[in-house]
């Protein structure tokens, strides 16, 4: 089963049937089912300055507008493409569990899972002027993702991608939803934020009916370690900002960071992370992370 589960599969199998007669059934099929149609123009970016707190940086001030909006252009792209990248992952995440369910509640379950993260792939890709590049619009934390979603047992899944990640998304989603300016795509963050909450909580239904064995709580310890080490380690704002305005000194990167309240960005991200552990664990999860200082 792993060879059709490593991440090269998991993440950037062909879209592409090129079966112009599967696409257009498949074209009509989609088009009952998403909230929005296919876009062919964009506004420059979907996600202003307010969104990432470079309001509040002297030095976004400071660019000329072309530049500002190249970086909010940019920004908007990664926002787009790490979410085309989870829901991407979960037909293969869904094709697994369908096979490790102990009955067929959890198979139809996973089958109307998988269901949603095609049609949630396909609202994405309906407003994406660009399919993502592994090597310019990756996210670390994905790494982990398709790590845990070829090696990972069945409980170690419920927790790392429907507590934890489905957990996450449903947060990301929420503040994307929240502050985006392109209102077809504000529709489509709203309708998958109301699937992401059933998915999450069928994880959190799941995770408090199975108990787990050492081995799966060897492997949620240390996927969970490293979800969140990368996503909290990750600074898509720096980044950008340097790449279209050069490269920062130590002091002017401190400073920028105080400037967008990055600290305090980080810092609720990690109560969310807690919260949404605590609600399945009866095992001391949450304590060996913060043991290990990762909470
Ligand atoms: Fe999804
Ligand atoms: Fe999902």
């Amino acid at each position: 089963m792993k060879d059709f589960l490593n991440p090269e599969r998991t993440f950037h199998f062909a879209n592409d049937s090129k079966n112009k007669a599967l696409q257009t059934l498949l074209d009509n099929a989609f088009n009952k089912l998403c909230v929005e149609p296919k876009k062919t123009e964009f506004p420059n970016h979907f996600w202003s300055a307010e969104r990432y707190g470079l309001h509040l940086s002297k030095r976004f001030q400071s660019l000329d507008q072309e530049l500002k909006n190249k970086i909010l252009r940019r920004l908007t792209e990664l926002n787009l493409s790490l979410s085309y990248f989870i829901e991407k992952s979960g037909h293969n995440y869904g094709a697994k569990m369908i096979l490790l369910s102990d009955n067929q509640d959890e198979k139809s379950l996973y089958a109307l899972f998988a269901a949603d993260e095609a049609i949630h792939q396909r609202e994405f890709m309906n407003h994406m002027w660009f399919i993502p590049e592994k090597k310019t619009h990756w996210h670390p934390m994905l790494d982990m993702l398709g790590e845990a979603i070829m090696e990972g047992e069945r409980n170690t899944l419920i927790y790392v991608v429907q507590v934890l990640l489905e957990g996450f998304g449903m947060s990301f989603y929420s503040g994307l939803a929240e502050s985006c300016e392109f209102h077809p795509m504000k529709n489509v963050y709203h309708r998958i934020l109301l699937d992401e909450a059933r998915h999450h909580g069928s994880g959190v239904t799941m995770a408090q009916h199975y108990p787990v064995n050492q081995m799966e709580k060897d492997q949620i310890f240390e996927y969970t370690k490293s979800f969140i080490i990368s996503l909290q380690s990750a600074n898509w704002i720096t980044e950008t900002l340097e790449q279209n305005s050069g490269e920062l000194s130590i002091d002017e990167k401190n400073a920028f960071l105080e400037n967008i309240k990055y600290e305090q960005t980080l810092a609720a991200r990690r109560v969310k992370l807690k919260d949404m552990l605590l609600k399945v664990d009866n095992w001391g999860l949450v304590a060996m992370l913060e043991k290990d200082k990762v909470l």
